[in-house]
């Protein structure tokens, strides 16, 4: 059975801000060249809309790592399942997440690449839970903060599902506790 899902940030509002963020990134690095990090396996839709508003040179290249199991809450173990396949040495990251929630993937994330010398590092994500925040992140390009809930779509999966969903929705009737 399906479970009913609240739209919480419609297709229209989501375009509208990567259209934003895609114009701010461009701003930013005028006349330079931007390397787009994508955390796999969520952030692949908003990746794919963010690279084509960006009005810049742009190489993408994907991460995957996982926190998170067949459940909604971090394991706060942050596993790398695959690295980068393109080095960011001399090149302008910018790591795009789909949601920031207790900060634990990213912390690890900023640590781990900043020491293979990229000229700078950003961190992009389209959703933040700041009530969920573990550790300190600075965010540089943000979509849109929500409430303390668990969000499907645009790339947002529950067990691997919704992910296909072109808005951001509340999953009802999961159990969710927290
Ligand atoms: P963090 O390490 O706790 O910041 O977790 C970040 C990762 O957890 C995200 O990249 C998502 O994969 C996953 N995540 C956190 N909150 C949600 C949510 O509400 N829906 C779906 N995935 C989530
Ligand atoms: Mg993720």
């Amino acid at each position: 059975m399906r479970d009913s899902i609240d739209v919480l940030i419609s297709e229209e509002q989501i375009q509208q801000k990567v259209t934003e963020i895609g114009e701010a990134i461009s701003r930013d690095f005028a006349g330079q060249s931007v390397h787009l990090l994508g955390i796999l396996r969520g952030s692949y839709v908003f990746m794919a809309d963010l690279a084509r508003k960006i009005d810049l040179p742009t190489t993408v290249d994907f991460i995957a790592l996982s926190s998170y199991g067949e459940d909604t809450k971090s394991s706060g173990v942050v596993k790398l399942e695959i690295d980068l396949g393109i080095s960011i040495h001399n090149r302008n990251v910018i790591i795009v997440e789909d949601i920031i929630d207790s900060g634990l993937t990213l912390s690890y994330l900023t640590r781990n690449l900043a020491t293979r010398n990229p000229t700078s590092l950003k961190i992009c994500t389209l959703l933040s839970k700041p009530s969920r925040r573990k550790v300190d992140i600075d965010v540089d390009y943000e979509g849109f903060e929500i409430p303390d809930e668990f969000v499907v779509g645009y790339g947002l999966d529950y067990a691997q599902q919704y992910r296909n969903l072109p808005f951001v929705g509340v999953v009802k009737d999961t159990g969710i506790s927290e």
